[in-house]
């Protein structure tokens, strides 16, 4: 199970780490008000949020403080992670956090029940995004929203700048670790990603671009 590509070998903790140190970089007043422009106003009172792999549970809280109302739901393959998020607090009075691999087995939610399906810095890792996609389609509702962020390509000298810049990584082991991890990060295009969604039945409502890193899509189920 490749759940530590992202972090090229990196242990449980380590990546638990990484992810809550970086979110608040990762979910800044720019992605909010993307959200709050593309996302929000299209949720329902008292909606269904889920979050697949969800690491550490720290968007989920986010979005629990803007919808106190919703029903929340949590999957991560990794122990640990959910481990961390079911220690939060939480808005919602309803909150589920699950081990769960969304890559090899079929969510435990029924169809056509989610307002918002959230995929966060993951689907790059799947060895295969489309059945995962597949299953994120059948259990949106009609007029659901699946808010897709994740890494796009990059040249190797922006990708290699941006971890000596941006990352602060300097030496010879982050060096190595730069190239372990430049084919995980840099797989698909934006072209490649809007292809996946289109060919998994979604149709892009929105996009931005709030890093170089990365591409954030807003999609919905095609009628
Ligand atoms: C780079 S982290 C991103 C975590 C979180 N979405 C965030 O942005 O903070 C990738 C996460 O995907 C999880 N993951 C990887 N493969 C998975 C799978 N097949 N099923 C569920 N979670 C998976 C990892 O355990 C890890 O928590």
């Amino acid at each position: 199970m490749p759940t530590h590509q992202s972090l090229g070998g990196a242990s449980d903790e380590e990546l638990l780490q990484r992810m809550v140190a970086t979110h608040p970089e990762r979910f800044d007043v720019p992605f909010w008000e993307f959200f709050d422009a593309h996302v929000r106003r299209r949720l329902s009172p008292r909606p269904v949020i889920v979050d697949l792999g969800c690491g550490p549970g720290l968007l989920l809280r986010d979005l629990g403080e803007r919808h106190p109302d919703a029903v929340v739901y949590g999957y991560d393959v990794t122990p640990a992670m959910i481990a961390y998020g079911r220690g939060l607090t939480f808005k919602p009075a309803s909150v589920t956090l699950a081990v769960h691999d969304v890559a090899g087995r079929p969510l435990p939610l029924a169809e056509g029940t989610v307002s918002l399906a959230s995929m966060s810095s993951v689907l790059h890792v799947l060895d295969e995004p489309l059945p995962t996609l597949a299953e994120i389609r059948r259990v949106l509702a009609p007029g659901g929203i699946f808010l897709l962020n994740d890494w796009i390509r990059q040249p190797l000298a922006a990708y290699l700048a941006w971890r000596r810049d941006v990352m602060k990584e300097a030496g010879p082991d982050a060096l190595r670790r730069a190239f372990r991890l430049f084919p995980v990060h840099n797989k698909y295009t934006v072209e490649d990603w809007r292809w996946l969604l289109g060919e998994a039945g979604f149709e892009v409502l929105a996009q931005t671009e709030l890093r170089a890193s990365h591409r954030i899509f807003v999609a919905t189920p095609t009628r």
